[in-house]
């Protein structure tokens, strides 16, 4: 049977390159995206595309999820989740929509979606889940705290079907980037040295999905940080700026 991978977001930066490493490692690999004509202009330009398709796909239409599923044109065996928005946090701290679009995008839409692909794997007794999670999930901080405590509430998601599929030899890693240099965080300033390239990140995955982990923080030096925040006793975080 021929490998394929379903990148859900496969326009995020991190997912196109995520796909572009499953594709040379010859999978096949179906993108999903709202921008179809942004992808399709993407991936024109890598030199073996036979392997590549694109469905359109959007995380909100959560009632659609299912449907959308079920007409694939094909099962893939690892689905990639991929897609996310970091939003605007002093916006989102006064504008309700722009706080529901950052919850429902990073928890809600990821658990819509993955519902329903865990349920086909959990009664095929085969499939992987990749749920591409952020530090930012690891404590809350005033600088970012609503798009962090969606992806915290998708960490957690993602260690309870872990344990649920566990039995029906289907796998579930969660990944967690620290900075990524993506249209994600264009324009911020980025310490070099805490910061990944998309495609240095994408190798990175693709080892921890053949290797089977279980949690990955992308760049090692992220695990060490976010356990000396993590340790920082509340009396002391809450007088922080971070
Ligand atoms: N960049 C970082 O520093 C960083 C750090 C930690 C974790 N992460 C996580 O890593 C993943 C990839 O991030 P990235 O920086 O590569 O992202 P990115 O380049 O900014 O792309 C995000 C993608 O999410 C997709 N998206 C947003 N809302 C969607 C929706 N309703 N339905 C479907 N797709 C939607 C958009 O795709 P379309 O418009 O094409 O549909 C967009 O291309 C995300 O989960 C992100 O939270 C990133």
């Amino acid at each position: 049977m021929e490998k394929s991978v379903l990148i859900l977001g496969g326009n995020s930066d991190l997912g196109f390159a995520l796909g572009k490493t499953f594709l040379n490692n010859g999978f096949k690999v179906l993108f999903a995206t709202r921008d179809v004509t942004e992808l399709s202009n993407r991936i024109s330009q890598l030199t073996d595309q036979s392997r590549a398709s694109i469905v359109s796909f959007d995380a909100l239409q959560f009632s659609s999820h299912e449907a959308w599923f079920n007409s694939l044109p094909f099962k893939p065996e690892i689905t990639v989740c991929a897609f996310g928005m970091l939003g605007d946090q002093r916006q989102a701290e006064q504008d309700w929509m722009s706080a529901k679009n950052i919850l429902e995008t990073n928890y809600i839409g990821a658990v819509s979606i993955l519902n329903v692909v865990a349920e086909y794997y959990e009664q095929q007794k085969h499939g992987m889940i990749v749920g591409i999670s952020s530090v930012a999930g690891d404590r809350g901080r005033q600088s970012n705290y609503l798009y962090g405590s969606a992806k915290a509430g998708f960490s957690e998601y993602l260690s309870g079907l872990r344990n649920r599929l566990f039995k029906a030899g289907v796998h579930v890693l969660t990944v967690k980037p620290g900075f990524l240099r993506t249209k994600m965080t264009a324009g911020l300033n980025l310490p070099p040295m805490l910061t990944d390239e998309p495609e240095r990140a994408a190798r990175r995955i693709y080892n921890a999905v053949l290797r089977k982990r279980n949690v990955v923080y992308v760049k090692p030096v992220w695990f060490l940080i976010m356990l000396i925040i993590k340790s920082i006793p509340e009396i002391i975080f809450k007088r922080l700026k971070l």
